[in-house]
């Protein structure tokens, strides 16, 4: 939850870096590339990639010295994308409320495969054999409440018994803010929209997911 407003409000902050960053909208709503069009100040392209087909006619058009951001939409909704996108991707980052709701969704859904099972198998059709290494990102934080340390820790640790998957967590956490509830569509032209990201960035290439800009 939160993944069209935490692609866009990243790949200001990738460009803000100094980052060559283009995106691609892989969610059938294609809220991503509305904005791109809407807001006046959108850093990059967005071309509208909204097809199972992701990884054998997208991904092979993509400029790979570039950063390649993709809004690859709720795996629910449309598994068959996401499937292809995981096919391809370096790098996953899950947003995620610390919110019983969204835990649950992520643990055991009520309809779908677990997000856990759909990366993992996606290890079977990637050219390494392995599956693409994936973060939580914890959103819509409440400042100084209890649940983001709690949930972080659920999810770091597989449930409270050890028996469910294992994420790793990213130490930054997006703070729930109306500035940020309100980015889709319109410029980032708010602090508040800017300094988490800008901290995700530098935690991403702290963690050496990120080229130095140079
Ligand atoms: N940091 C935040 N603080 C408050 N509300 C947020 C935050 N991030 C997202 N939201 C709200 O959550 C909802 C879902 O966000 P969205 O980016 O559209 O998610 P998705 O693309 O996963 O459907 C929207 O109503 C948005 O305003
Ligand atoms: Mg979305």
């Amino acid at each position: 939850m939160g993944g069209t407003t935490n692609t866009g409000l990243l790949t200001y902050a990738l460009a803000r870096a100094g980052h060559a960053v283009t995106c691609y909208d892989a969610d059938e709503s294609l809220q991503l590339l509305a904005w791109s069009r809407e807001a006046g100040d959108f850093p990059c392209t967005v071309h509208e990639a909204d097809t199972p087909a992701f990884a054998d006619t997208v991904y092979p058009e993509m400029d790979h010295t570039r950063i390649n951001v993709v809004d690859a939409g709720h795996a629910e909704n449309h598994p068959d994308i996401v499937d292809s996108v995981l096919e391809v991707a370096d790098l996953v980052i899950l947003t995620l409320s610390p919110t019983n709701p969204d835990y649950e969704r992520l643990t055991k859904p009520e309809r779908g495969t677990a997000l856990a099972k759909v990366i993992k198998r996606s290890a079977a059709l990637r050219e390494t054999g392995e599956p693409p290494t994936t973060y939580v990102l914890l959103n819509r934080c409440q400042a100084g409440a209890a649940s983001p340390a709690k949930y972080a820790d659920l999810l770091r640790n597989g449930g409270k018994d050890g028996t469910l998957p294992k994420w790793n967590v990213l130490s930054t956490q997006i703070p729930r803010r109306e500035a940020i509830a309100s980015a889709v569509g319109f410029p980032c032209d708010k602090r508040e929209r800017r300094a988490p990201y800008d901290a995700l960035v530098t935690e991403l290439t702290q963690r050496g997911h990120l080229p130095t800009v140079r």
